[in-house]
């Protein structure tokens, strides 16, 4: 059995090795999608809630490939999706249009604002990425200015359920889009998350080949 896992910079890149290729093709991360993270993500959610359907997943920071798939991955199951991203980094159009579709069918809420204490509260996640991704970071100074009122700190991630985690794909940068306190508290699940890429990857593999 034969198949493709490809990490790359461009989703373009993925789309033509899919086009081409007459094995699978398994996207580890593009500019645009990170859905090898959402699958473990969600596994990760359901152990800890027990159900996916009616929570709230909350996504601090970039409008990006993470916050990309946990929209479309969340509102297909049935949990509403608020992104709180700064002006100018929100997510791509098209894929909040194919979002917004998904979010008909299931009766889940999106919203994207630019206020994260609106985006946390009431979630059952709280989730965050770096604000530069791979291949931004040029952009890095200029990032830290305009994300510094997005990082998940205590007083923010307060605002969500009491119950509820925190979650990051990692590495992450600490004191930048999380506070140390909110990445090693109790209610931090990151390792959690890391430990189900294993399992959900190998999953994946057994459904496709
Ligand atoms: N948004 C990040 C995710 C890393 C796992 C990046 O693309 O670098």
């Amino acid at each position: 059995m034969n198949g493709i896992v490809a990490r790359v910079f461009r989703q373009e890149t993925i789309d033509g090795l899919a086009e081409w290729s007459s094995v699978p093709v398994i996207n580890a991360l593009s500019d645009l999608f990170h859905p090898c993270q959402a699958l473990a993500d969600m596994q990760t959610i359901r152990e800890r809630f027990g159900e996916l359907q009616g929570l709230k997943l909350a996504f601090i920071g970039d409008g990006n490939n993470v916050a990309h798939s946990l929209m479309l991955s969340a509102l297909r199951l049935g949990m509403d999706f608020s992104l709180g991203c700064p002006q100018g980094y929100s997510p791509n159009p098209d894929i909040v249009a194919q979002a917004e579709g998904l979010a008909a069918v299931s009766g889940a809420a999106l919203s994207i604002v630019h206020d994260p204490a609106e985006a946390v509260r009431g979630a059952h996640t709280v989730y965050t990425d770096v604000w530069a991704s791979m291949g931004q970071e040029q952009e890095s100074a200029i990032r830290r200015r305009d994300f510094r009122e997005y990082q998940v700190d205590d007083a923010l991630f307060a605002l969500a359920r009491p119950d509820a985690v925190f979650m990051h794909c990692l590495p992450a940068k600490r004191g930048e889009e999380v506070s140390d306190s909110v990445m090693e508290c109790a209610r931090s699940v990151v390792f959690d998350q890391a430990e189900n890429r294993l399992h959900a990857q190998k999953a994946l593999l057994l459904t496709m080949l």
